[in-house]
């Protein structure tokens, strides 16, 4: 695992959206695996100022969201997120963005999302991380998906994403890819951000064991990892 240490989250972001706008330019038809959460907001920002400044082109990219939420409202939905941080901004043609519907039939995506993964593989998949080691929503457990399912949500994981529902309500289940769509990802890009997430990168750095009991630790079975971090985190 590639591990860069900044002083600050702003740089992380900063780092991570070189590596994504580089990958972009050696691979203009990239597949990108998008990941949502507070993590990702600052590295979709500079992504949207590199396209506004003309350093940018995602009109042969395609993208395929991490998971969604099951029956939420539009407005909490992870479809609502992307498009306001990043597919609104961009030239990502909409034809070539994937991510679960939060309003189908859940059978019918998780089918849907499945034979995309047999289809496809992503270039460069950008993960956060859950205060709990989840990636995705693949929460901590006995034993993990390897393909796109539905999953109910820990309280934990309930309670870290309240702050994002107008009314604190959180769905009790999601779409996500699973532990093998997530590790078939050619290059994988982790960026940990926040003081709830100490705990669970301290035996991603410092355990060098893989436990479902901490998802994220199954990233030390792929080749081609960069995790980014403060500093600060890690200490
Ligand atoms: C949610 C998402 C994860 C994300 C995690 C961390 O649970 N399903 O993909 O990594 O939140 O979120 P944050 O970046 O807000 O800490």
């Amino acid at each position: 695992m590639n591990v860069i240490l900044t002083k600050s989250y702003e740089e992380s972001a900063q780092k991570g959206a070189e590596l994504i706008l580089n990958a972009l330019s050696q691979n203009p038809a990239l597949l990108l695996g998008l990941a949502t959460g507070e993590t990702p907001v600052g590295i979709y920002r500079r992504i949207c100022d590199a396209y506004r400044d003309g350093n940018a082109d995602f009109s042969r990219a395609s993208s395929v969201n991490l998971d969604e939420y099951v029956g939420c409202r539009a407005e909490d939905s992870y479809r609502r997120f992307m498009d306001d941080n990043l597919f609104s901004n961009i030239n990502l043609p909409s034809e070539n963005i994937t991510i679960a519907d939060h309003t189908a039939d859940p059978i019918t995506e998780v089918n849907r999302l499945r034979k995309f993964f047999e289809r496809r593989t992503v270039d460069l998949q950008l993960l956060g991380i859950g205060p709990n080691g989840h990636i995705g929503f693949n929460e901590p457990d006995d034993e993990l998906e390897p393909h796109v399912h539905i999953t109910p949500l820990t309280k934990s994981t309930m309670d870290a994403n309240a702050h994002w529902f107008a009314d604190g309500v959180v769905p009790e289940r999601a779409i996500t890819m699973g532990m093998g769509d997530i590790l078939r990802a050619r290059t994988i890009l982790l960026v940990v951000k926040g003081e709830s997430k100490r705990a669970v990168l301290r035996e991603l750095l410092n355990g060098g064991k893989v436990t479902t009991r901490n998802p994220s630790t199954f990233l030390l079975l792929h080749p081609d990892v960069t995790l980014i971090t403060e500093e600060s985190l890690t200490v």
